[in-house]
């Protein structure tokens, strides 16, 4: 799987082309390891790069803007895109490829054969993005069959989406290992997104609320406040104290799950999704109360 001359990745868009020549790596012995994106790549993306090429012999970055996991009124059309700039970024990492299909390739007329995620998708992003994990479960579970990789590399950042992707490989028997690797953070904590190109200076700012305040609740939890409807509360008022930051949720759900906890007595996600003007911006932490 060499890359091409000068450094970047080569480029493959065909399907039939992408799973040969990620199954000839295999059956030469080579650990495949596969980074789902839909490019518009940041330090987060390039940190799941590296724990792939790290761990596996060859690494296969797709860059694809699943439609089927916006909705209507959501930003499917302004999603920001610039392959050139993405493989220009890719090049240092050591990626071998990247798989660029076409949304027609992927999505054809007669296409009509979804994934059908269950409970763990429901709540958080599900009840605010309908439908988002049934295109997001499907959009990855063809990415699986057209790489078909021996490792997948997902962020946290996206914790429920961690979840559902687990869910679906254990449920539908895929054979791919999933490794989840930590949020990268912008040097003031706002976690990298490709959403943050959206944001004007102010909402910058104003978008800093979010990581604060799950930091507030870290301090709140070391100190000792097991309460979670205390510390919701604690994390909604910082949240909304300087004004700009619309709240959609704050949850938090035991580790490894989407069920609600009444108090932190064990390992505890602390999730939020906001609005900062136009742009939506989710984040999390892990609470130990053991720390
Ligand atoms: O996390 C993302 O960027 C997307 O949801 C994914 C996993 C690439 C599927 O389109």
């Amino acid at each position: 799987m060499p890359a091409s001359a000068n450094g970047r990745p080569r480029v493959i868009t065909d399907p039939l082309e992408m799973r040969a020549v990620v199954n000839e790596s295999r059956s030469a012995g080579r650990r495949v390891g596969l980074v789902p994106t839909m490019g518009a790549l940041h330090q987060g993306h390039l940190s799941l790069v590296r724990a792939a090429t790290d761990q596996c012999d060859a690494t296969v970055v797709t860059i694809f803007v699943n439609p089927t996991q916006f909705g209507p009124g959501e930003d499917l059309a302004s999603y920001p895109r610039d392959l050139d700039r993405d493989l220009d970024l890719l090049a240092p990492t050591g990626a071998d490829l990247v798989f660029a299909p076409q949304a027609g390739v992927m999505y054809p007329p007669e296409h009509e054969t979804y994934v059908e995620v269950g409970p763990t998708a429901e709540p958080l992003e599900g009840a605010h993005r309908p439908g988002h994990f049934r295109g997001v479960a499907t959009i990855v579970l063809k990415l699986f069959q057209m790489v078909p990789a021996d490792a997948a590399f997902f962020g946290r950042k996206d914790y429920q989406q961690t979840l559902v992707v687990e869910r679906m490989v254990a449920d539908l028997n895929l054979d791919i290992e999933i490794r989840v690797c930590p949020i990268v953070r912008e040097p003031d904590g706002l976690a990298m997104s490709s959403r943050n190109v959206y944001l004007s200076p102010a909402e910058r700012t104003s978008a800093l609320a979010i990581s604060q305040s799950l930091q507030l609740a870290e301090r709140e939890v070391a100190a000792g406040n097991r309460g979670a409807a205390d510390i919701e509360r604690r994390v909604r008022r910082h949240l909304t104290s300087t004004g700009g930051v619309d709240v959609e949720y704050v949850a938090l759900v035991a580790a490894g799950t989407v069920t609600p906890v009444s108090t932190i007595d064990q390992p505890t996600v602390l999730a939020i999704a906001a609005r900062v003007g136009a742009t939506r911006l989710i984040d999390n932490c892990e609470l130990r109360p053991e720390a």
